[in-house]
């Protein structure tokens, strides 16, 4: 199954299934944010919003990308504000944005499914501003490396979407050679991690 017919097939159920790594990432997230303010975000690979109504609190207007028209569905339904614009978009291919548009580029566990990185911060380099920042929430791939990835049960059926894995080295080489300083790197884990490797890697980049 395709990456893009996987989410629309997970759509429906992706808020309400238990999902640690997604439950983490909206914490994390609120807690890196939450005190900062901007004028113009993007939203890459946004799903079904979890993320989305923070960024439309904390900026004046938000482009929220995503390739899955059943997850974007979603968070239409879910949020009621009138300063985020949602639009269909394969973030492997040019992105529909203004060069130097954005103070702010968000992308929370969606590059596990993109395989060229370079890709990514060429694009994020060329839409953000000059001392715009890039906030980055990644599956860590100690987890990749135990066989960790977004997967989804239909009834007795699991389905495991495709899934890249990028070393630690892979983000900090993608930035640099983009143009993009690392700002900074942090390690989490879930309550219920205990023992465990750190569940997510958290970037903070910020383009010269
Ligand atoms: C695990 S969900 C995360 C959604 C949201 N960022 C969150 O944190 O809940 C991954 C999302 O990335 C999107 N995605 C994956 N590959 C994509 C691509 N090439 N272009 C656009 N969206 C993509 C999927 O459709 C899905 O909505």
């Amino acid at each position: 199954m395709s990456i893009q017919a996987a989410y629309n097939s997970w759509s429906s159920s992706y808020d309400q299934d238990r999902n640690l790594t997604r439950d983490l990432d909206c914490s994390i997230t609120k807690s890196v944010l939450s005190r900062l303010k901007f004028k113009s975000s993007l939203e890459l690979g946004c799903g079904t919003g979890k993320n989305t109504l923070l960024l439309s609190e904390i900026s004046e207007s938000v482009t929220a990308l995503d390739f899955s028209e059943g997850m974007i569905e979603q968070a239409r339904q879910k949020l009621n504000v009138n300063n985020v614009e949602f639009r269909i978009a394969d973030l492997s291919n040019a992105w529909p944005s203004q060069n130097s548009a954005y103070d702010l580029l968000v992308c929370n566990l969606v590059l596990e499914h993109i395989e060229d990185l370079s890709h990514i911060f060429k694009e994020a380099f060329r839409s953000l501003q000059s001392g715009g920042c890039f906030h980055v929430s990644e599956l860590h791939p100690f987890r990749q490396y135990q066989g960790g990835k977004a997967r989804f049960q239909r009834g007795e059926e699991v389905t495991e979407v495709q899934a890249h894995v990028h070393h630690l080295s892979d983000f900090l080489k993608a930035a640099d050679d983009s143009g993009i300083n690392l700002k900074t790197f942090n390690e989490y884990w879930h309550p219920d991690d205990q023992g465990k490797p750190p569940r997510l890697a958290v970037f903070m980049f910020e383009k010269p």
